[in-house]
């Protein structure tokens, strides 16, 4: 059977977006609601806000309506919100935008509606600020007058293989109407499996566990690169030796710093969730600090490689290649390149910026202008552009030292032509 919903979107961006245009495929009649005008303008313009392989493929020929008024929400079934949950400077979760959105929405709710959280919560945030938002705004009642539910969003932007329409998803909701109304409107959309988890809060700590797993891991290899480095051990080596055990192994990578909207932040609404309930999360919180560290653990390697070849850092020309959280997407929040930027010029480093897929943060246009006569060049970013650059690019241009921030380039092809390699314990 082929369920057509009337669908609001609301919050348009990597999660949200891509979702109305599946939503949209799929038979669904699809509202997108975002707050900034800008990027309703754009959308309308079928311009694609960010670098989206689907939405650059699919938002051509949509035919999504786009507003910034939630009155759409009236007249539709199924309402589902996928704002931003960012954390505040003292990394304290900010619910903010959750809080706004629930409240916009409630204001417009009607008997029947289902409205599902998307955006990446710590448990109890359905039940104890979206649910009350929704009941004291609107005066109806959860479970009987409108359905609640929760289905986190694991779309990884940029990935080749997964994306928003084949991730296998899970569903919670406090009650089995709502439950089923959203499992059904996800299987209506999905290749992937639908799993129905017992309650809100098992569905918003399935989400935490896993960026806060992934968190753990990279902070595991991470502290082994450090510990490699003064061991004299290929980290990337060992990790590939493991990694041939076929069972009980998952090979993570170490890197210059962890980046994007979910994995660095994630994990602290769980800590401070738990912290609350007078739970510490020592594990998690100490791999929070040990991804933290990791741009000044890449600026100790720029200052050692410059100290190999007789420099200082202090006046040195330094460029860092890439912006971007991730190898080839455009997106930049909480990028560990801004941090290792911040360190390099406190240092006395004249800094270089360069990434092909953000123009607005670099200082040079092309990669010939940020290479030339650089000392140094850190690789913050493994975009595909970088890769390719041979080594006889670098020692033309003068570059002595090259960090590897990402241990994504030949090592071997590198220091044969004459420059100092220094990887992420390699
Ligand atoms: N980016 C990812 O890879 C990813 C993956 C899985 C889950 N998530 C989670 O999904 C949620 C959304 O993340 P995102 O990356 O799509 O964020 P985003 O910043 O790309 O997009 C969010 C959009 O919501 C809009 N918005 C903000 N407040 C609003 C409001 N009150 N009403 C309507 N629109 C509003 C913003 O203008 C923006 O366009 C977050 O909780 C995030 O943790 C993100």
């Amino acid at each position: 059977m082929v369920i057509s919903n009337k669908v609001v979107v609301v919050g348009l961006g990597y999660v949200g977006l891509p979702l109305a245009l599946l939503a949209e495929r799929k038979g669904h009649k699809v509202t997108g609601v975002d707050t900034d005008q800008s990027k309703i303008d754009l959308l309308k313009n079928k311009k694609t806000p960010f670098t989206d392989e689907m939405v650059t493929d699919f938002l051509p020929a949509s035919k999504i309506e786009l507003t910034t008024e939630f009155s759409c929400v009236k007249n539709s079934e199924i309402i589902i919100i996928c704002v931003p949950t960012p954390v505040y400077e003292n990394h304290l979760p900010n619910l903010e935008l959750v809080i706004n959105a629930s409240t916009k929405v409630a204001e417009q709710l009607q008997k029947g509606q289902l409205i599902i959280l998307e955006s990446t919560v710590n448990p109890e945030v359905s039940e104890s600020v979206v649910l009350p938002i929704l009941e004291e705004v609107s005066g109806l009642k959860g479970g009987t007058d409108f359905y609640l539910a929760h289905a986190p969003e694991r779309i990884n932007p940029g990935d080749p293989k997964w994306n928003v329409e084949n991730i296998n998803r899970v569903v919670g909701s406090f009650e089995s109407v709502g439950l089923e109304k959203a499992v059904a409107f996800y299987e209506s959309i999905l290749t992937g499996t639908v799993k129905r988890m017992g309650s809100l809060k098992e569905a918003e700590a399935v989400k935490v566990v896993e960026n806060s797993f992934r968190d753990i891991n990279i902070a595991f290899v991470n502290e082994l690169a450090r510990s490699f480095t003064r061991l004299g051990i290929d980290i990337v080596n060992v990790i590939d030796g493991a990694a041939t055990k076929p069972f009980a192994f998952m090979a993570h990578y170490p890197g210059c710093g962890v980046g994007g909207h979910c994995i660095p932040v994630d994990p602290y609404y769980l800590i401070e969730h738990a912290k609350k309930k007078g739970f510490d999360h020592d594990f998690l919180s100490l791999a929070r600090r040990i991804n933290n560290d990791m741009p000044h653990f890449t600026v100790e390697r720029v200052i050692e490689g410059l100290n190999d070849v007789k420099m200082a850092i202090n006046g040195s020309v330094v460029t860092v290649l890439g912006v971007s959280y991730k190898a080839n997407i455009d997106d930049c929040r909480e990028s560990p390149s801004f941090e290792i930027i911040k360190l390099l010029k406190a240092k006395g480093a004249e800094v270089r910026i360069y990434d092909p897929f953000v123009e607005r943060e670099s200082n040079v246009t092309d990669l010939e202008s940020a290479l030339k006569g650089a000392n140094a060049v850190v690789l913050a970013t493994a975009h595909k552009e970088f890769k390719t650059i041979s080594p006889e690019t670098y020692t033309k241009a003068g570059v002595k030292v090259m960090v590897d921030g990402r241990n994504a380039l030949p090592k071997n092809e590198i220091e044969k032509a004459g420059i100092i390699y220094k990887g992420i314990g390699r």
